[in-house]
């Protein structure tokens, strides 16, 4: 089953061979002018220029071999040599009923199937997330559920920032503060080894004393502190490589840190409808270390550096000098770019994958290439088979990385109770959910507000910046989330209206200029899908979505569906219904859900 561009280039190709002409010029594009043609092929033109001809006679000819066709109800030369194709009513109410009957609603799956495995979300212990996270892990989670929806099989990685300098940081600044921690913890480093009582007494007291919160509050300190004051500086890098020695006490302690991180992401991630295949961390590729850090140095890659050990990856004809990868510290540590590269090996020998997305913000690009170009020089990759998916930042009104009203980073769980309050004043004030019971319009709210900040995301090609505007976002009009679940809510109602009455859908027929719209956007579905899944781009996706939305809404105002006479209501009920089932499929490949009545 192919989509209707994809079989008139099949037929517009045959007519360019049958008339001695390069086939592959007989490929059709939906036409730029709606208002005169479906479709069109603009191949004529360089035809004529490889036989010397004028594009208008090869087209008219072309056209003529094409208007016997039964799918076309028109075929014309327009301008210098377009060839425009109006598709029948026929035609298209046979493609809807394609697609009606079609539990993927007219998408394709990829020919190869492949493995997967995407890197998104990228939280950290104890810095909480924030919007550069919220990025990730919106684009990562679409990317995701794309590329397996095309029918590869995907593997999604949270990679858990648990290994570096911060925890070397944190561990200072915790037991700087609190001296029982503190001797708590020499005790133990100074032991030959803990047994279970040890641990048990050690978690008491950390989770008595060391809340999320104090992370929180202490980190930003330890960090700003690491920036001004090289000695601070130089002992959190000290107790960093301790940590990553495994000496007992900070190693308790740094397991304290990540379980209590870990339960307030899951609860961000959870309220974002985000959800991991794998939640490895940094520190899990600890024990490939020491062998990796051996192989490179067998395979002649490692060079000594001022006591630290390091990998070079310019090459020649580098547009600029691009620095080497940074694999051991002089203080003996594993660096983020050391995790990252045995995390590939890690991946290699669990799962194998034929290739690796990275969806991190886009100023990363340089580390990203500095491991891939490191991971192919040792052999622990194919070849272009590790791919950054960069994005831009959201911005403040000002034009830089967004800041709450104070300065600081906007942790995301600050950012969804905001949306979530917004949401709730917006249907207040477009008097929606008043018939619903107050758990359900918190639940309606809370489906706006994902859709509000999801969409608003997605709809920009990703490497775009934008301006982080929660009025325009979660407003039920214009191009938004909410506007989309608004529009899903309407089908849902009429359709069950439909089902009170006992009316059943039924054989779709085409013939209004609005019904005609709709079938031609059902049919661009695969395409969106395409683009998107081929440019790791969820907003090929996103834009198909908000189309149809609009092209059901002018239906809709168009075509009386409950009104109609039977066999038009059987076929706008299925109209109706087909368009929402692509609806939500296209929702829920952006990660957003509607829900039932608003
Ligand atoms: N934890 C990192 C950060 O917050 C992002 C991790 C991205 N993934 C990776 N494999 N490096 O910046």
């Amino acid at each position: 089953m192919s989509d209707l561009k994809r079989g008139l280039s099949e037929a517009v190709s045959a007519a360019f061979a049958a008339a001695g002409l390069p086939a592959e010029l007989g490929r059709v594009t939906p036409s730029d002018r709606p208002d005169l043609a479906d479709f069109q092929c603009n191949g004529a033109l360089p035809a004529a220029k490889a036989v010397g001809k004028p594009p208008r006679d090869i087209a008219t000819d072309l056209a003529a071999r094409l208007a016997g066709d039964p799918r076309l109800a028109a075929v014309e030369v327009a301008g210098p040599g377009f060839i425009n194709l109006r598709v029948s009513d026929a035609a298209l109410a046979a493609r809807a009923a394609q697609i009606a009957a079609d539990p993927r609603l007219g998408a394709e799956v990829v020919e190869t199937p492949r493995k997967i495995l995407i890197d998104y979300g990228g939280p950290n212990v104890a810095k909480p997330m924030h919007v550069g996270h919220l990025r990730s892990s919106i684009i990562g989670e679409s990317v995701k559920r794309i590329y397996r929806f095309r029918g590869d099989t995907v593997v999604g990685d949270a990679h858990f920032g648990d290994w570096g300098y911060q925890m070397g940081l944190l561990i200072g600044a915790v037991t700087d503060e609190d001296a029982a921690i503190a001797s708590l913890v020499e005790g133990l480093n100074a032991k030959p080894a803990v047994d279970a009582q040890d641990e048990a007494a050690a978690f008491a007291l950390f989770d008595e004393k060391v809340s999320l919160a104090d992370l929180d509050r202490l980190y930003p300190m330890a960090a700003a502190r690491g920036k001004s004051e090289p000695e601070y500086r130089d002992r959190a890098r000290k107790l960093t490589a301790e940590l990553q020695d495994r000496k007992p006490g900070y190693f308790l302690l740094w397991r304290h840190f990540a379980k209590v991180t870990r339960v307030a992401l899951e609860r961000d991630f959870h309220a974002l409808g985000v959800d991991f295949d794998l939640w490895k961390g940094e520190s899990d590729v600890d024990g490939l270390i020491d062998s990796m850090v051996k192989d490179l140095d067998a395979k002649g890659l490692l060079v000594d550096d001022q006591g630290a050990r390091i990998v070079r990856v310019a090459r020649q004809g580098d547009k600029r000098e691009l620095p080497p990868l940074l694999v051991v510290s002089s203080e003996g540590s594993a660096m983020y770019g050391t995790t990252d590269l045995a995390t590939i090996l890690d991946r290699k020998q669990s799962f194998g994958p034929d290739h690796v997305l990275y969806a991190v913000d886009q100023r990363q690009a340089d580390h990203f290439e500095i491991v891939f170009r490191a991971a192919y020089l040792a052999g622990y990759a194919a070849e272009g088979s590790l791919e950054h998916v960069g994005f831009g930042t959201m911005n403040g009104t000002d034009g830089k990385p967004f800041k709450t009203r104070e300065g600081g980073v906007l942790k995301l769980n600050d950012m969804i109770v905001m949306t979530r309050d917004k949401a709730r004043e917006r249907l207040h004030e477009a008097d929606l959910g008043s018939e619903l019971d107050p758990e359900a319009f918190e639940e309606t709210a809370h489906k706006v507000a994902v859709a509000a900040l999801k969409f608003a995301d997605l709809q920009n090609f990703r490497g775009t910046s934008y301006v982080f505007d929660l009025d325009r976002f979660s407003s039920f009009e214009g191009k938004t989330g909410p506007y989309l679940l608004y529009q899903a809510v309407r089908v849902k109602s009429v359709l069950r209206k439909a089902a009170e009455e006992g009316a059943k859908a039924g054989d779709i027929v085409v013939s209004e200029p609005a019904e005609r719209d709709l079938v031609l956007l059902l049919d661009a579905f695969d395409q969106a899908l395409v683009d998107a899944y081929d440019k790791k781009a969820p907003n090929f996706l996103a834009e198909h979505a908000y189309k149809l939305a609009q092209a059901f809404s002018k239906f809709y105002a168009a075509c009386p569906i409950l009104s109609a006479e039977p066999a038009l209501k059987v076929s706008r009920l299925n109209l109706a219904q087909t368009t929402l089932r692509q609806l939500e499929q296209a929702l829920d490949l952006l990660g957003i859900e509607a829900p039932d009545r608003m």
